[in-house]
């Protein structure tokens, strides 16, 4: 059986504007409360970095370390993880540049930061995610693949792997007269990883049609409709093999046109995650935003 994750201490250096801070915590909810620019959101920035990624502002990790510190940030938590008590340590301090982020699990250095979803899945909605209706797409790819990470840590490999595959194609491509063998071969990886990506997301969608449908019945939330759209719309039924081949066509005849405009045109890293207010069969881009919050909490 899985442990119920909770922190029980948060330990910080040079991180935003703390120089140093402990926090002893328990298993009980907490609320902050304090001035504007107390260092609240500054908090959970802090807990966003015990997941993979950049944190929940996607800041540049020379802008996490504080004003005047000698060498980069660090966060220390103890928790009850899903694999029992872990101890956890990472930061930027000691790390060339201050550009990457090592893990620490246990006082051992972990090979990769994915080490991180072994213990715990952190998951965060704020207010700046408002725009994640009225925005680009990227914003809300980028929110549904936080969601498929939580419960498929190959997720973020293959994510980054596909888009790997897919800037050397586009370089290929650009170069004119490019080896139709080694094109050919990052189509393929495209194809795999692309495909294998596109399952993984239309399986989360398929839990939170389920969830919005068990918890829809006489709850506060309105039931919202999820769908992906612009990429191979309306084949998810099929075989993950034929999704490929067909994918693999799609590139190999769109070569010229992807060269043309420099980039990839097909795949799903063009798709968009659409949301709609099931019972007035409206798009959540248009709703108010107080409701677009409520959509999200759903
Ligand atoms: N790298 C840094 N070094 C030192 N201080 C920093 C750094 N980055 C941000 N700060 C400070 O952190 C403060 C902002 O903290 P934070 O955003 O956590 O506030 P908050 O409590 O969430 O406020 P609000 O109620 O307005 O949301 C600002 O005073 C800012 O100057
Ligand atoms: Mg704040």
């Amino acid at each position: 059986m899985p442990h119920k994750v909770s922190l029980t201490r948060l330990k910080l250096s040079d991180f935003r504007n703390y120089a140093a801070l402990s926090l002893d915590l328990d298993t009980r909810h907490v609320v902050l409360t304090g001035e504007n620019g107390a260092g609240k959101t500054n908090l959970m920035e802090a807990v966003s970095f015990l997941s993979p990624g950049r944190g929940l502002r996607r800041a540049a990790y020379a802008d996490v370390a504080r004003v005047g510190a000698e060498t980069g940030f660090s966060v220390f938590a103890e928790l009850e993880g899903m694999d029992g008590p872990v101890e956890i340590g990472t930061g930027t301090a000691g790390a060339d540049e201050g550009q990457t982020r090592r893990l620490r699990l246990n006082g051992t250095t972990a090979k990769t930061v994915d080490e991180l979803l072994d213990h715990l899945r952190v998951l965060w909605l704020t207010p700046a995610m408002d725009g994640l209706f009225t925005g680009g797409s990227g914003d809300r790819r980028r929110f549904l693949d936080r969601l498929v990470l939580s419960l498929d840590p190959e997720h973020g490999r293959r994510a980054t792997d596909y888009e790997r595959a897919m800037r050397s194609r586009n370089k290929l491509l650009s170069e004119g007269r490019p080896d139709p063998v080694w094109l050919t071969g990052l189509e393929r990886q495209m194809a795999e990883l692309g495909i294998a990506m596109a399952l993984a997301r239309q399986e989360m969608l398929g839990l939170l049609a389920g969830l919005v449908d068990r918890n829809h019945e006489g709850g506060v939330f309105p039931a919202a409709d999820l769908a992906l759209s612009g990429f191979l719309d309306g084949e998810w039924h099929r075989p993950a093999f034929d999704l490929e081949e067909q994918y693999l066509e799609m590139m190999k005849n769109g070569r010229y046109r992807d060269a043309a405009a420099g980039h990839a045109l097909d795949g799903p890293h063009r798709s968009d995650l659409l949301i709609r207010h099931r019972a007035k069969n409206m798009e959540a881009a248009r709703a108010r935003p107080a409701n677009r919050r409520r959509f999200l909490s759903a």
